[in-house]
C-alpha cells in the first residue's frame, strides 16, 4: 500500500526564543527535521509533506525539493494543519502517516509497526500511544468498559479522573486516506479556538467505527522539543544512542558522556576514543586509531593506527601510522601520507606531506607537495602567500629543512637538499645542495652547518 507522511512544522516554536525556526535547530550536527525525514525514509517511498506556517521560507530554504510543501497560513490546529495536505495527497496515496517535526527522536521500527498495524485494521485509522507512570502534557485516551478507544482529551480539558489516565496521546498517526479526508472536514473548532486532529477518534467512533492502537515501551522517542532544554535533552539521547551503536560494534569510548559523534560519522573496531572528542560531519576513522583527548575531527579521512591528540583535523586526509599533536591544526586539503608524523603547534594546508615525513614543532606549510622523509626543522613556515595570490611549494625527497627555515613560494627543492638554520629560500635550490642564510645561497657541502 503506498503510505505519505504528512510531517507538521507550521508552529511558532515561541519558547526556544530564536531567529531560527525551530526544527532547524541542529543536535549533534543536523537539523531536528532530518531526524525525523530519516526516520520516516524506510516506511514510505514517497516524498513527505511538510506543513510549513511560521518562517516557511527558512524551512524551505533548508530543505528544498526534499519534501512537498503544504501551507498553513494560520495555526489553527492540527486538524486543520493536515487538512493543508488534502489537496496534495487526495486520490495519491492509500496511508498517511501524521507527525510533527519537533519530535526527533521517532524510529523507524515504530512507524513501521504503526504502519503495519494499519494495513492490516479495516478501521480508519491506527495511533501511537504510551503509557507512563506520571503522565504530563500530552492528550489522555479514553477507552470504554471493552478497552475500545472512545476519545483523545487534551489535558487542559481533562476532568481529574481523565487526568489520571496514563495511556497517552503520542500525536503519531497513520490514517486511511480514504476516510481522511472525508472526516477532517467534520472537525469543528475547539474551545480554544482550534481544530483538534484528536477529534478524529470520536468521529470515527460516532460512525460506528473502531479506531486501532499501538504502543511503544520507549516514551523517550515521543520527546517534543519546545524549548532548549528539550533540545539538549534529545541530543544526550542521540548522543548515547550513536556512541552505544559504536560501543556495540568494537570502538572502546572511554568516557561515552564527554564523546560527540554525528549521525554519519564511521569507525572502524579496536579504535579507541579518549574523552572530550568531537566526530563530525562525514568523517571516517579506521582501526586501531586513538583519537582524542580533546579533539575535533571534521569531514575528514583516518587511516588505520593513526593517533590525534589535542587537535583540529578539518577536510583531511590521514593515510594510516599518522600521528599528530598535541595542538596540531590540519585544515582544508591536507593530505598526510603514510607514517607521517606531526608534533605540536604545526599547521598544514592545501598541502601533501609525503611518506615519513616528520613535521615536530612550530610550523605552518600550506600549498606545499612534500617527497618522502622529509625533515621540517622547527618553526618551518611556506610564506606561501604575497598578499594577493597563493604560491605552491614543492619539496623533494629527503629534503632537510633546518629549524625556522622560511621557503618564499614559489619555489622548489631538489630531493636531498639541505638548508640551515633560519635561511631564507627565496630561489630555487637544486638537488643535494646546502643552502644557508638570508636569503639563502649554496655552500659547499664541506662548510655545511648543522641543523640546530
Ligand atoms: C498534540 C495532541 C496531543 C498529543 C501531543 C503529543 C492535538 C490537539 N493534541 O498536542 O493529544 O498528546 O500532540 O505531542 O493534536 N502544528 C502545526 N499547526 C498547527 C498546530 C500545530 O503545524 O496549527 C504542529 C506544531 O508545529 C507541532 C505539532 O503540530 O509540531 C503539535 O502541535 P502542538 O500544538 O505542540 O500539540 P500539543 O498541544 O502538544
Ligand atoms: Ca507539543
Amino acid at each position: 500500500m503506498k503510505t505519505t507522511a504528512v510531517i507538521l512544522a507550521a508552529g511558532q516554536g515561541t519558547r526556544m526564543h530564536s531567529d531560527l525556526p525551530k526544527v532547524l535547530h541542529s543536535a549533534l550536527g543536523r537539523p531536528m527535521i532530518q531526524y525525523v525525514l530519516d526516520a520516516v525514509a524506510p516506511v514510505s517511498g514517497e516524498k513527505p509533506v511538510l506543513v510549513v506556517g511560521h518562517k516557511a521560507n527558512e524551512v524551505k530554504h533548508a530543505l528544498q525539493d526534499r519534501v512537498h510543501y503544504a501551507h498553513q497560513a494560520e495555526q489553527l490546529g492540527t486538524g486543520h494543519a493536515v487538512q493543508q495536505a488534502e489537496s496534495l495527497l487526495k486520490g495519491h496515496t492509500d496511508l498517511v502517516l501524521v507527525l510533527y517535526a519537533d519530535m526527533p527522536l521517532i524510529r523507524a521500527e515504530t512507524l513501521k509497526s504503526l504502519v503495519k498495524a494499519q494495513q492490516n485494521h479495516p478501521g480508519p485509522f491506527t495511533m501511537l500511544t504510551v503509557t507512563v507512570d506520571d503522565p504530563r502534557g500530552f492528550g489522555r485516551i479514553i477507552r470504554n468498559a471493552a478497552g475500545e478507544v472512545q476519545a483523545i482529551v487534551e489535558e487542559a480539558q481533562a476532568t481529574p479522573g481523565q487526568l489520571a489516565v496514563k495511556e497517552l496521546n503520542a500525536g503519531v498517526y497513520c490514517f486511511s486516506s480514504a476516510w481522511l479526508w472525508g472526516a477532517i472536514n467534520r472537525i469543528e473548532l475547539s474551545p480554544k479556538g482550534e481544530y483538534y486532529l484528536t477529534d478524529l477518534v470520536e468521529i470515527a467512533v460516532s460512525d460506528g467505527m473502531n479506531v486501532n492502537t499501538i504502543s511503544t515501551d520507549e516514551p523517550s522517542e515521543l520527546i517534543g522539543v519546545n524549548t532548549r532544554v528539550h533540545l539538549a535533552e534529545i541530543t544526550k539521547i542521540i548522543q548515547q544512542r550513536i556512541n552505544q551503536k559504536w560501543m556495540l560494534s568494537g570502538v572502546t569510548i572511554a568516557d561515552p558522556a564527554a564523546t560527540y559523534i554525528e549521525p554519519e560519522v564511521t569507525i572502524a573496531p579496536d579504535t579507541i576514543i579518549l574523552p572530550n572528542t568531537h566526530l563530525q560531519g562525514g568523517t571516517q576513522i579506521g582501526t586501531k586509531c586513538v583519537i582524542g583527548p580533546n579533539t575535533i575531527v571534521r569531514d575528514s579521512q583516518i587511516g588505520n593506527h593513526c593517533e590525534i591528540k589535542a587537535s583540529v583535523v578539518e577536510n583531511a586526509v590521514l593515510e594510516d601510522h599518522v600521528d599528530i599533536g598535541p595542538f596540531g591544526h590540519l585544515r582544508k586539503g591536507a593530505h598526510l601520507a603514510e607514517g607521517v608524523h606531526m608534533g605540536n603547534f604545526g599547521e598544514v594546508k592545501e598541502a601533501y606531506l609525503g611518506p615519513g615525513t616528520k613535521m615536530g614543532h612550530f610550523s605552518y606549510i600550506g600549498n606545499t607537495t612534500t617527497g618522502e622523509s622529509v625533515n621540517i626543522g622547527a618553526g618551518t613556515i611556506t610564506c606561501n602567500y604575497d598578499g594577493a595570490q597563493k604560491h605552491h611549494t614543492q619539496i623533494g625527497n629527503k629534503v632537510f629543512l633546518g629549524s625556522d627555515t622560511m621557503l618564499v613560494a614559489p619555489v622548489s627543492l631538489g630531493d636531498e637538499a639541505q638548508t640551515g638554520a633560519g635561511a631564507v629560500v627565496t630561489k630555487d635550490v637544486s638537488a643535494k645542495t646546502v643552502v644557508v642564510g638570508a636569503p639563502a645561497r649554496p655552500i659547499l657541502k664541506a662548510e655545511k652547518v648543522e641543523d640546530v
